[in-house]
């Protein structure tokens, strides 16, 4: 039983993908790529940071499962703005928080609502995922989703999670944009094992482009312990989407997020987080170069791992979808003890993980309720993200259409929706309207 004792681990690990060797993508690029950093920053750096890596995930692990669900911050909404430095950085560390009432329980409540109503109104165009019993649904413009996208609060909120990175050529600002995303409206009772531990902007990009790489040169150099989660001077100009993908966001988040529309507890259909971003996505990106000691008993002594470039697998990795790990392919980040439940959550509650952070939504929805939350990221301006933004604002300004991320979906434009709003539904004034992308 694993996690058994740990407060808000799983208690059984759901039967999640494990990800190996023979059932990856395959390819001679693959090895090329590993050559090609290897060449670049040298086996002996990547051993050095493979070591520490590995004992750093030693500890924090024991701290991760002693702690439990506990060590992920939980924030009134007011206070949020009046975060200490030293605060701030501890929240930092962690990668994840949640931000209480962002709006009212009532008002999230009146969202959710609505929400229904649009999707009964046009039920024949709406579609979703899975396809036998869709709940991620392909709708992005629906009023409730430009409310809680461009509500003065939320604006407020994503301007100051944006402020949280640096930019040490300051052409970028924290001026919150807001990237279109789907919407969830979850039925109890059906189990869902599409999004295991998985971590979202890229997956084999971040290897591949050259200025994604470039974010976790300190992790390449052999200095893991420099890695600055949170430096945009570099993360600016990463290529998330460099491979074609239906799972890659083109724009840059700062921190992904969603608002609650209902309330939900674990086990009802909410999200589990590994909380921790440094050290994790460092073991998730040198584990390509080594392999693991034949002898099971071996397998969490990282001394015993063997360095391997002619092996053409990134465990976990296939170019179009989105970056996972499991417990055998990934050991040592004790992903059945550390994958937490994120506390109880009620309409108008919002979480927020960091972009390079391990998450999942919960196999199980036991709860006697809808459990239904907005995509909401917090999205700073940025070149990238202002130039995504404008093609956004055409397709949206032209009827409603299906953002460039989801276009392969094919779908209807939904100023053909009964309920749909338009630009009437956006709130917040200019402010809403310039994170839009009416003003650039
Ligand atoms: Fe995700």
């Amino acid at each position: 039983m694993p996690g058994a004792l740990i407060p808000g681990a799983l208690h059984e690990w759901p039967a999640w993908n494990e990800y190996t060797f023979e059932k990856s993508e395959k390819g001679p690029l693959l090895t090329q790529y590993k050559k090609d950093i290897v060449a670049r920053y040298g086996e002996e750096a990547l051993r050095k940071s493979w070591l520490k890596v590995c004992a750093e995930l030693e500890k924090l692990t024991d701290e991760i499962s002693e702690k439990g669900s506990s060590i992920i911050p939980e924030i009134a909404y007011d206070d949020f703005f009046k975060l200490s430095a030293e605060e701030q950085e501890k929240i930092k560390s962690v990668g994840c928080f949640v931000v209480r009432q962002a709006v009212s329980e009532d008002l999230a409540t009146e969202w959710f609502n609505d929400a229904k109503t649009y999707v009964a109104d046009n039920k024949a165009s709406v579609t979703g995922w899975p396809t036998e019993t869709p709940f991620v649904l392909n709708i992005y413009w629906s009023p409730s989703q430009q409310a809680a996208r461009t509500h003065p609060r939320q604006l407020k909120l994503q301007r100051a999670i944006n402020t949280w990175w640096h930019d040490e050529e300051g052409n970028t600002s924290p001026e919150p944009l807001s990237y279109a995303d789907g919407i969830r409206i979850r039925p109890p009772g059906v189990p869902f094992y599409g999004l295991g531990p998985h971590i979202d902007a890229g997956s084999l990009s971040r290897w591949v482009d050259p200025g994604y790489i470039k974010v976790y040169d300190s992790i390449f150099s052999g200095h893991p312990e420099d890695f600055d989660a949170f430096d945009l001077t570099t993360r600016k100009k990463a290529n998330q989407s460099l491979f074609e993908g239906f799972a890659h966001s083109s724009v840059f988040r700062s921190f992904q997020g969603w608002t609650a529309l209902s309330k939900a507890a674990p086990k009802e259909g909410s999200l589990l987080l590994y909380p921790n971003v440094k050290t994790a996505i460092a073991y998730v990106l040198l584990r390509p170069f080594f392999s693991q000691p034949k002898d099971e008993k071996d397998i969490m002594d990282a001394t015993k791992w063997t360095f391997d470039v002619e092996t053409p697998w990134f465990p976990g990795t296939w170019r179009e979808d989105s970056q996972f790990a499991s417990p055998t392919s990934h050991p040592h980040l004790r992903l059945k003890e550390c994958m937490l439940h994120i506390p109880p959550m009620q309409a108008g509650d919002t979480i927020w993980w960091h972009c390079d952070m391990l998450h999942a939504v919960e196999v199980e929805h036991i709860g006697d309720h809808e459990a239904s939350v907005v995509y909401v990221g917090a999205v700073p301006t940025t070149e990238v993200n202002t130039a995504y933004i404008k093609g956004q604002l055409q397709k949206f300004v032209d009827g409603g259409q299906t953002p460039h991320d989801f276009d392969h979906k094919k779908l209807a434009p939904e100023s053909t929706f009964k309920g749909y709003l338009g630009e009437k539904g956006i709130l917040g004034g200019d402010e809403g309207r310039k994170a839009f992308g009416f003003d650039l």
